[in-house]
């Protein structure tokens, strides 16, 4: 088959139509077709596919909610239990679509934890990286908004808390706050619009998580090694082999979610959230999302309100500039032996932060949170530029499938990636 579209042959002469008019048949083939996959990616490569499919279901499901839910003060909690009760299959809508926000946060959370593993923000996909961070920033965003949606306790709750963190932005922090609001409290035109919002942005993420693939393709995916694609063995297409995989990972997926739809669709939901919103009544404690609690925590660790805000933007805002400030050109934990060390216990400080978050702020709940927000800056901004430039990485195998081959031992000494740049 010729490669140039004017001159392409299908043997459908309806896709010779299209072909020539809109080559995307060809572009189809050529990016999730003959696309190449380093040969030696595990299941965490499967991530990006599992997270893109559950945003659709998220989307989808949310369309058929937004039929039969009122977003007024006055009606949404009821339409949300009209939905749970007399619409068809109403319950199966509503429990896909929380329990799926769950579980996308879930399987983003190890994508980027596998991205920061094996070091897939670094040069050449520094880019990649930051339209993903501008993504998890959207979804935090979305999930927010949407939590609010029930006009539950906790959806009042904790947008009132949420919403009050801007008016500690000295000067014009109250008009922002009241602006946010759409009125002095949070009221019906706060819902309406939160409702106009929740709608929209899962949309823009949906675009940008088409950037975020089209800058993956560029380059080419990273893999375990660290090392590039070097000769075609290295590589496999990405149809069938990696389509293959990311089905079957899909189909785990799919049985895990189904397991929690049917035997635990309260499991990861909160239970004062199925109490009506009442403005006299503050719940005994505010819980965010168990998804947004590292992040809670940080900011609760803090005495001061302002301090509070700043370091908790500051820590989703510093993973903008991560690939700047690690100073390694390993790419790949596996290849750091010291740095790999000081990763996981990040990943491990970060589930802890989780856990406190969803907890009161006193005590040693407290006393945790300060630890934990103390590594959090401590490793970004200290240990990774500084482990990046004392540390003596492992030699790197001379190919990917010489690695593939020889199962990771009795790696050949090569040239390291700083001298291959
Ligand atoms: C809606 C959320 C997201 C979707 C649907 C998504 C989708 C994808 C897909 C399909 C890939 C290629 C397959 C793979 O490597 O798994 C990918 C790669 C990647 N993503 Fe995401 N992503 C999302 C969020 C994020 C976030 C939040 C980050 C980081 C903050 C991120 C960072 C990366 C990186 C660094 C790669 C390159 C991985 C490599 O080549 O090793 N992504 N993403």
């Amino acid at each position: 088959m010729e490669k140039s579209p004017e001159t392409r042959r299908y043997k459908n002469s309806f896709l010779n139509w299209i072909e020539y008019r809109l080559p995307i048949i060809s572009y189809m083939e050529k990016e999730y077709g003959d696309y190449p996959m380093p040969k030696n990616c595990n299941y965490f490569w499967s991530f990006g596919a599992l997270a893109s499919i559950l945003l659709v279901v998220l989307i989808v499901s949310g369309i058929f909610l937004a039929m039969h839910y009122t977003p007024h003060t006055d009606m949404a909690f009821d339409s949300v239990e009209r939905i749970m009760r007399d619409v068809n299959y109403g319950w199966l809508l509503r429990y896909m679509h929380s329990n799926g926000a769950a579980f996308f946060f879930i399987i983003v959370y190890i994508h980027i934890l596998r991205g920061m593993y094996y070091g897939s923000y670094k040069y050449p996909r520094e880019l990649n990286w930051i339209l993903g961070v501008f993504i998890y920033l959207l979804m935090m965003a979305t999930s927010f908004l949407g939590y609010v949606l029930p006009w539950g306790q906790m959806s009042y709750w904790g947008a009132t808390v949420i919403t009050n963190l801007f008016s500690a932005i000295p000067v014009i922090g109250e008009g922002l706050k009241t602006w946010i609001l759409g009125d002095y409290t949070l009221g019906n035109a706060t819902l309406n619009r939160f409702f106009a919002l929740h709608y929209v942005l899962p949309f823009v993420i949906f675009g940008v998580v088409g950037l975020h693939i089209a800058a993956v393709h560029v380059h080419g995916s990273n893999n375990p090694t660290g090392i590039d694609i070097k000769s075609k063995d290295d590589s496999v297409k990405f149809f069938p082999y990696m389509l293959v995989k990311d089905t079957l990972a899909t189909c785990v997926l799919g049985v895990v979610i189904a397991v929690v739809i049917f035997f635990g669709p309260n499991l990861m939901a909160e239970v004062d959230n199925y109490i009506p919103a009442d403005p006299l009544v503050t719940p005994s404690h505010i819980v965010a999302n168990w998804y947004l609690a590292p992040f809670y925590a940080i900011l609760r660790a803090i005495p001061d309100k302002l301090g509070g805000v700043t370091l908790m933007f500051g820590a989703i805002l510093i993973l903008f500039v991560l690939p700047w400030l690690d100073t390694s050109k390993t790419k790949s934990c596996n290849y750091r032996p010291v740095y790999k060390w000081f990763m996981m216990l990040f990943f491990v400080n970060f589930f802890i932060l989780g856990y406190v978050g969803m907890k009161p702020a006193e005590g040693i709940y407290l006393l945790i949170a300060r630890l934990g927000l103390i590594y959090y800056f401590g490793f970004l901004l200290v240990l990774t530029p500084l482990i990046g430039k004392i540390e003596t990485p492992k030699s790197l195998p001379a190919s990917i499938s010489d690695f593939f081959m020889n199962k990771g031992n009795n790696i050949k000494e090569s040239k390291s990636e700083t001298e291959l740049h």
